[in-house]
């Protein structure tokens, strides 16, 4: 039997900078969703991409003084190796710039012109570039941005408008009459009370001001609206329209559009309403997440206060990041992130819980039966209890995942967890492991334990790609039967003949106060950009040539008395030696320093340092509290001048 189909997507990402963990937080929300469902069975459809075109790319490749493709396709090589390091398992990755997406889009437009839905006519309003959205005089806040806060620009020009308007009764109702189509429910009434029901304006869909855009075929000065653009992405990937369109029958309408809470307005007014013109059918669900927010406000770069997410990974690797972003925040409101949380958060569920079930199972099995598991069982009164559980939680899993509830989802899984621990408390093991005739029961033990964890690693698979794999390799399960997700419908599929392979710790404990700092200080470092240069800055070649460096070989080296900071150094400089004063004694003993070959600048007019003299400074480079001294590659006698 063909499979079901099931299409989700991503919004595309602006590449007008790095993506922070706020942006992987949607990505890692569909990507949960499309695994899971390839898990059930469906033939999963799951596109993300990037929105490369508009005002805002544009104004940052002109400061940059590349062009805007060149400036994109670095962004998007970032952004596709952070996707490959969260194990994001899209099938498509769409660009805006990609040819088939223009061409598609150029269609689009043409189409809805010559129905008469888009027309010619000028506007006059306000535009928000790091939004790409109008707004009119009465829509802004305190003169400024409703959704961004930040300053608009006046703008006034030729350009094509979509009739919107002509579809605010069918939108309405259409929101009205199906419940499941903008979800949650809250942001359904939203839309209709603060946009639908108040009145729609028409939309202008074209710009004449600046170039980085599609252009509209018909009429080379304008290039097509970013959003309109933008949101044609999501068929256009499928084909739509084109000579290959298989992709388009088979997988539209989408099943779900996962976008965050300030976009909902544009997928559920602009692009069904575009849907409505061409004639084709709607999305089932628009779902708005709330956002990742720190200290209660948005994450934003002009705070600084992005986080950074390939720092988090390097460290802690990406499941305990997937997990830490479905589990933290319920899907749909908002969540706070703070370093602190994420570490706890993984000392507590994934190293306690969930790390010590799997290595206190695989410990006792070993220990206790080698390699030789007894097959003949022995009940004891708590067994029911977990075996009923295991099965119950599968079924509340799936429903939750139906509703997208992907915290919840965690929280049965953890109930399960800990009531499997628990179960180890209660049946006490090791007290069985004394007598031999309790050996049937221990065996029995030690079988739910297994028998549970062989679920767990299936549950938890959509969410955490990586850990099922290490899990299964530690209880020595090969038999990939019994890892599908319909193996989880039966308790007790694990085979008797139990033979472990101890292994790492899944999940080692995290030392918060020391990694915290740690953390922080990488989070600095991984923010400090090079900065723009501007003329002024530059220093001419003369400039340059006026410092006399040279190679120096150190003979001999003390500290300074009273001064923690400083060592004296004596330098061989040719013929001559120089005494230096440097700051380096936190990074060098001064036995480290001798025979040191180091660069000295030997025109600076010599001073006292704490009553010692100086006559001239040693080269380190330094990098926060990291503290190297600049020496010189290769053999080279002192006295040799460095350009
Ligand atoms: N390019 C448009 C989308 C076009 S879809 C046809 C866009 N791009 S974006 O890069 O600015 O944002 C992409 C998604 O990231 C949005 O859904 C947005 O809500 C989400 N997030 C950005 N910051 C976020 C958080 N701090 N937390 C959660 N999601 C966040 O909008």
């Amino acid at each position: 039997m063909a499979k079901k189909p099931f299409y989700i997507t991503t919004p595309i990402y602006y590449p007008s900078d790095k993506l922070h963990i706020g942006h992987s937080y949607t990505t890692v929300a569909a990507d949960t969703m499309a695994r899971y469902k390839r898990m059930r069975g469906y033939d999963v459809m799951f596109l993300t991409g990037t929105d490369e075109h508009g005002q805002k790319i544009e104004k940052v490749a002109n400061k940059q003084g590349i062009t805007p493709k060149k400036y994109v396709d670095n962004i998007v090589d970032w952004i596709k190796d952070l996707w490959k390091t969260m194990d994001i398992s899209y099938d498509k990755f769409i660009r805006t710039t990609d040819k088939e997406h223009e061409e598609t889009v150029q269609k689009i437009f043409k189409e809805l012109y010559d129905k008469g839905d888009i027309y010619k006519g000028s506007y006059e309003g306000w535009y928000c570039t790091p939004c790409e959205s109008f707004f009119t005089e009465r829509q802004l806040e305190d003169g400024k941005c409703p959704d961004c806060g930040r300053p608009v620009d006046k703008v006034k020009e030729e350009a094509y408008f979509f009739k919107l308007s002509k579809y605010q009764d069918k939108l309405i109702e259409y929101i009205e009459s199906h419940e499941e189509f903008i979800q949650p429910k809250t942001r359904q009434n939203e839309m209709l009370n603060n946009f639908l029901r108040p009145g729609l304006e028409d939309l202008c869909v074209s710009r004449t001001s600046f170039e980085w855009g599609i252009p509209v075929e018909f009429d080379k000065g304008h290039v097509v609206y970013v959003w309109l653009d933008a949101l044609s992405n999501y068929i256009s990937a499928l084909g739509y329209s084109s000579d290959n369109d298989e992709k388009y029958k088979k997988y539209w309408p989408v099943d779900v559009h996962l976008v965050g809470k300030e976009i909902v307005r544009f997928h559920t007014i602009i692009w069904p309403a575009m849907l409505m013109a061409l004639g084709e059918p709607l999305p089932k669900q628009v779902f708005g997440h709330g956002w990742l927010v720190i200290n209660g406000g948005k994450m934003s770069k002009s705070k600084g206060n992005v986080v950074d997410p390939k720092i988090l990974v390097d460290r802690y690797g990406s499941d305990s990041i997937r997990y830490f972003l479905m589990r933290e925040i319920a899907f749909g409101q908002d969540g706070n992130f703070t370093n602190e949380t994420l570490i706890q958060r993984i000392n507590s569920d994934l190293a306690n819980d969930l790390g010590n079930l799997v290595s206190r199972t695989v410990a006792m099995i070993k220990k206790y039966f080698g390699d030789e598991f007894l097959t003949k069982f022995e009940a004891t009164e708590y067994d029911k209890e977990v075996e009923e559980m295991a099965i119950n939680t599968v079924e509340k899993v799936e429903d939750v995942m139906e509703q997208l509830f992907f915290s919840d989802a965690l929280v049965e899984i953890w109930n399960l967890v800990r009531r499997t621990n628990k179960y180890i408390d209660e049946t006490r093991p090791w007290v069985l492991a004394k007598e031999e005739d309790k050996k049937p029961e221990l065996a029995n033990v030690l079988y739910h334990l297994a028998e549970n964890l062989r679920i767990i690693s299936i549950l938890i698979e959509p969410f955490m790609p990586n850990t099922p794999k290490l899990i299964r390799e530690q209880l020595g399960i090969t038999d990939e039967g019994i890892m599908t997700w319909e193996s989880t419908k039966k308790w007790g599929t694990l085979s008797k003949d139990i033979k472990v392979n101890q292994g790492n710790i899944i999940f080692p404990r995290i030392d918060i106060t020391k990694e915290l700092n740690e953390l922080e200080e990488a989070q600095k470092a991984g923010k400090e950009e090079p900065k723009e240069v501007k003329e002024e800055d530059y220093i001419s070649i003369d400039d340059f040539a006026k410092v006399e460096l040279k190679v120096g070989e150190v003979i001999e080296c003390n500290k300074v008395e009273g001064a923690d900071k400083l060592l004296v150094s004596k330098i061989k400089i040719g013929t001559e030696v120089r005494q230096i004063v440097s700051g380096i004694a936190k990074s060098y003993s001064p036995g480290e320093m001798i025979g040191k070959k180091v660069i000295v600048v030997t025109n600076l007019k010599p001073v006292k340092l704490r009553g010692v003299l100086s006559e001239g400074m040693i080269l380190a480079a330094s990098l926060k509290k990291n503290l190297v001294v600049a020496t010189v590659d290769g053999d080279i006698n002192s006295g040799a001048v460095v350009r």
